[in-house]
């Protein structure tokens, strides 16, 4: 019956992704077309392309990019004569009108396209800020909600060799029962915020594969391929060539091939990120990828990467480009950003509060950065409602089906900050499960409550870190709860006997601008908080990762203050154009110190 009735409710919700087929593994290893670059637009608030006059869901809308095809005919839009964007990218940055704009464009790309005969078409977008419908040459593909996970539509039956075009329909606008919810303390940047690209297959290809170290083991790997198409029963060859590895594996019925082996394998570390080229070779299809292999564990309230205890020295980063801001898409801001966080001495960086760009996690795979990487389970989700949890599960099964070959990637966070009550822990607790069910290997987190048991202990004893691998938690002293030295009279304590990352820290700053250290807002008073905060955490027997807030400013529209914010949050170590503040030394001394040890 409660299943009806979620099947029900979610039959009629706006969201959940019609149509979608599986994501399609590593597009980086296949035949794509990029469909990036300028995209003519429609900004249409009243949404009166999707929308008629009685608010019903129009079969005449903008998707169909129509145009009048006599003198008399009546057509009120025209895509061509409109503006146009870049995409990837936000439109709040790109153009000032759209700075604050929360709503619906609309996105047109013509494209001639001729398919292969024996071959699929499948249009792949990165990531749209936050609820998309697609149409193609007129026709509804399919729709998706969630605005940093990437999604993939069949498009081989309706594309034509010429003119055709895709329209894209990009809804920003928040909602309660959103996944965020309305309040957030990063840029609503709306639209296609990453790549779009068009992938062709052959009729049955690889769609997806799971290669990666069986948990606790230093060299049995252990996963599955997945055929799609209509010659699924096949013989599938994994192959390691520097290794000298081969092997084949029969897919069954289902396209669905069990994967199990060992082999002498270079493991990968942050001191030495070795990936190794593997390519998956069906009868019909073949992909390429560059895999590393780790194992990734906790004992006790240590963290143990490839059997080894380790200490992760990090930092927050939010997907904001570093020096021109917008929401950060490409491989140089993911190398820049990245090298920041080198130059700091970091270790293992958190991806917060949503999944980045593929590039950011690619490029923390190639230089040895371990990843945090969350889903935007934040503050306070409607915790009773079945369609936001569904919407929930679906963000993170596209995080884990997206990233879970990336050996950079150790912990999978599903909330932050979020509110105590047995609403929210069976929410929680049905968002682990599924990660879990999904992807057995990785550690499980989330930035967690604590709370004062007196005026200078405070105790990490959440009820979601019964269920978690590692405890993460966010505290303020210095910014929020007082003075920078009440730290030092502070002591954490836990209920767990499992490792804790503290996953947020820190306080404002603007760059330049300098006073004593009790001066709000000045270099000083940061670089007092992170002297007075290194001090208590090293203090804390059961501390095994740091992760302030945050590496760089970034945009928040929760952040007026005249002269200092201008609705950026200044809690970066790094200001907006790139210039390091007293506090980022405090850090990488630490940093430096503990990797001597
Ligand atoms: C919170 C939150 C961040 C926010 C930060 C701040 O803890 O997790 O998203 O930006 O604090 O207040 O600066």
């Amino acid at each position: 019956m409660a299943k009806l009735l979620i099947l029900l409710l979610l039959a009629l919700a706006p969201c959940v992704n019609a149509q979608q087929t599986d994501l399609i593994a590593n597009t980086e290893g296949r035949k794509t077309i990029n469909l990036n670059g300028q995209w003519q637009i429609i900004v249409d608030p009243y949404e009166s392309g999707y929308y008629n006059y009685r608010y019903q869901p129009s079969n005449d809308g903008y998707f169909k990019n129509a145009k009048p095809k006599t003198k008399s005919e009546l057509i009120e839009y025209d895509f061509d004569s409109s503006g146009s964007l870049n995409v990837p990218g936000d439109w709040n940055t790109q153009t000032d009108q759209l700075f604050f704009y929360e709503g619906t464009v609309w996105y047109k790309k013509s494209f001639d396209y001729a398919r292969k005969p024996d071959t699929r078409a499948f249009v792949y977008f990165g990531g749209a800020n936050y609820l998309a419908d697609v149409y193609l040459n007129g026709e509804k593909i399919g729709r998706h909600e969630g605005g940093f996970t990437p999604f993939n539509f069949e498009i081989t039956k309706l594309v034509r060799d010429t003119g055709n075009f895709l329209v894209v329909k990009v809804d920003n606008k928040r909602r309660r029962d959103a996944v965020p919810t309305l309040m957030t303390d990063w840029w609503n940047y709306g639209g296609l915020t990453r790549d779009v690209r068009l992938i062709e297959t052959p009729t049955t290809f690889v769609n997806d594969y799971f290669i990666q170290l069986q948990k606790g083991s230093r060299n049995r790997v252990t996963g599955w391929v997945k055929l799609a198409g209509d010659k699924l029963k096949q013989q599938v060859t994994v192959r390691i060539p520097e290794t000298g590895f081969s092997r084949s594996f029969a897919t069954d019925a289902r396209g669905f091939a069990a994967i199990d082996f060992s082999a002498d394998l270079k493991l990968w570390s942050p001191e030495d990120p070795k990936l190794y080229d593997v390519s998956i070779e069906a009868e019909t299809d073949q992909v390429r990828d560059r895999i590393g292999f780790r194992s990734i564990e906790t004992r006790g309230t240590d963290i143990l990467l490839n059997g080894r205890p380790i200490f992760l020295r990090g930092v927050c980063i939010h997907e904001e480009a570093p020096i021109r801001g917008g929401r950060a898409y490409s491989r140089e801001d993911a190398q820049t950003l990245l090298g920041w966080a080198k130059d700091l001495g970091a270790n293992f960086v958190r991806l917060a509060h949503y999944p980045h760009n593929e590039w950011m996690i690619r490029e923390a795979d190639r230089l040895g950065i371990m990843v945090w990487s969350e889903i935007p389970v934040y503050w306070t989700i409607e915790w009773e409602n079945p369609v936001t949890l569904e919407n929930a599960r679906n963000q993170l099964g596209e995080m884990i089906a997206r990233d879970k070959n990336r050996a950079a990637v150790v912990i999978w966070s599903v909330a932050n900050e979020t509110p105590l009550s047995d609403a929210r822990l069976a929410f929680l607790k049905n968002l682990v499960s599924h990660a879990r069910s999904l992807d057995p290997g990785r550690l499980l987190s989330a930035a967690m409550e604590r709370h004062y048991i007196n005026d200078t202990t405070q105790m990490i004893n959440d009820p979601l870190g019964e269920y978690l691998d590692v405890l993460g938690c966010n505290e303020y002293v210095g910014w929020y709860d007082g003075l920078p030295e009440k730290a030092d009279q502070l002591e954490f304590k836990s209920k767990y006997q499992k490792p804790l990352v503290m996953s947020e820290f820190g306080g404002d700053a603007l760059y330049g601008h300098h006073g004593d250290a009790l001066t709000r807002w000045t270099e000083e008073y940061q670089e007092s908080i992170y002297q007075h905060q290194i001090a208590m955490l090293k203090k804390i027997p059961f501390l095994r990762g740091t992760s302030p807030w945050i590496l760089t400013d970034f945009r928040s529209p929760r952040r007026p203050l005249p002269k200092i914010q201008d609705y950026w949050n200044r809690k970066g170590l790094i200001s907006s154009r790139g210039e390091k503040k007293k506090a980022f030394y405090v850090l990488q001394a630490w940093y430096r110190e503990l990797q001597q040890r």
